[in-house]
């Protein structure tokens, strides 16, 4: 059973399941993130798949599904996704991610307290700044970004005392710091699992995702995913909007990999006790990501503008430590971003030219 199934992440690892095992689709289709609805259905349905609709924050809705289906595994997916959007939004943000999550705990406890495994999709948006070094490269801890430094363009994380500090790859032995509602909800969502199902025969795995891209994106949704929004903008011929100074880096990793990594954590005899954390391993900068998704779309390469605006909750810097995904999961990403970008500008060209005829 997935949870949020219909989404983008949710309905890939859908179909890469339907072969393997009876796959259930537990979704609101949230209009946000939905724009073909009847496409998605259909879709799902052809794989034979089971959609049932209903809204995690409804406990009858959630408890009848799980009751029905009796799973095995049930992946935690379904969720508000737009940490930016969360800011303005923090009561509804509140009640998808964390009341959703609740509700789902006691939806199996009352049904199938003997699940063996749940999922969560998890955010590195937890580590906030996440792991960096001081000037003798010690290990520092960086607060949240101050308004009034990014206002006088300051963008790089500091410590406490103002320092500017450099980033590293982070993994889960980096202190959580949430710095947007997203965030909090999210490590809310993680404290919910492993603390509600400790001594039961429910194992927890989590997977904290780092920006995840491809096919299936909606690129109608103005609130997620900074590379469907630029292949929508692209399409249409405007200049791109590129914040702070255009250096904020991201670890840009395919929908494809991070499916593996879910069926992985289905599938390992015990799931890491661990948080475990998913990406590409690498740092790339809004700016390169933007330069060569222009080209890739056959757009001159600077139709962007380097704008110095900031977002509240924005952080600057997300790379992950992926060494214990491949230690614990055997997992590593396989597509280089420069043909994962290919393959979502192709994508994109499609869903532009013919919306209700395109496949994720
Ligand atoms: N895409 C990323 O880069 C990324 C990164 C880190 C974590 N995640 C996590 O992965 C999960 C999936 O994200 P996605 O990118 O596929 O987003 P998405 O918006 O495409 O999918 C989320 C799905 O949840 C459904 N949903 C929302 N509210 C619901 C509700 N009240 N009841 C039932 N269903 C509801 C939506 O309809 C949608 O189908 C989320 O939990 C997200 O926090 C995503």
């Amino acid at each position: 059973m997935i949870t949020g199934g219909a989404g983008f992440i949710g309905a890939r690892l859908a179909a890469a399941l339907c072969d393997r095992c009876h796959v259930t689709v537990f979704d609101n289709f949230n209009p946000q993130a939905h724009d073909a609805v009847p496409q998605t259905r259909m879709r799902l349905s052809r794989h034979g798949i089971d959609v049932i609709t209903g809204d995690i924050r409804d406990p009858r809705e959630l408890g009848a599904a799980v009751a029905r289906t009796r799973p095995d595994v049930i992946y935690h997916l379904a969720a508000e996704t737009g940490t930016g959007q969360s800011f303005f939004k923090p009561a509804h943000y509140t009640d998808v991610n964390v009341m959703g999550t609740a509700h789902l705990i006691e939806a199996v406890r009352r049904h199938v307290p003997d699940l063996p495994r749940i999922i969560l999709a998890g955010s590195r948006s937890v580590y906030g700044e996440g792991s960096c070094r001081d000037a003798a490269g010690r290990p520092a801890i960086a607060v949240e970004r101050r308004q009034d430094d990014l206002a006088r363009g300051l963008f790089q994380p500091r410590d406490r005392f103002g320092a500017a500090l450099t980033p590293v790859p982070t993994d889960a032995t980096c202190p959580v710091a949430p710095a947007s509602v997203y965030a909090s909800t999210k490590l809310m969502q993680e404290y919910l699992l492993t603390q509600a199902f400790w001594g039961t025969p429910t194992q927890v795995g989590i997977l904290r995702l780092q920006n995840v891209y491809g096919p299936g994106q909606s690129i109608n949704n103005p609130y997620t995913g900074v590379l469907s929004i630029f292949c929508r903008q692209i399409a249409e011929g405007r200049v791109l909007d590129i914040y702070e100074d255009g250096q904020i880096t991201r670890d840009f990793v395919l929908v494809d990999d991070v499916v593996r990594a879910f069926v992985l954590m289905a599938e390992v005899t015990t799931p890491p006790q661990e948080v475990v954390d998913i990406g590409a391993g690498q740092g790339t900068t809004i700016l390169a990501v933007a330069r060569t998704l222009l080209t890739c779309m056959g757009a001159p390469a600077d139709r962007y503008a380097v704008t110095g605006a900031f977002r509240p909750g924005d952080i600057r810097h997300a790379v992950a430590d992926i060494s214990r995904a491949a230690a614990l999961l055997g997992w590593a990403p396989q597509v280089p971003l420069s043909d994962g970008l290919a393959r979502l500008a192709a994508w994109s060209r499609d869903q532009l030219r013919a919306p209700a005829a395109a496949s994720g």
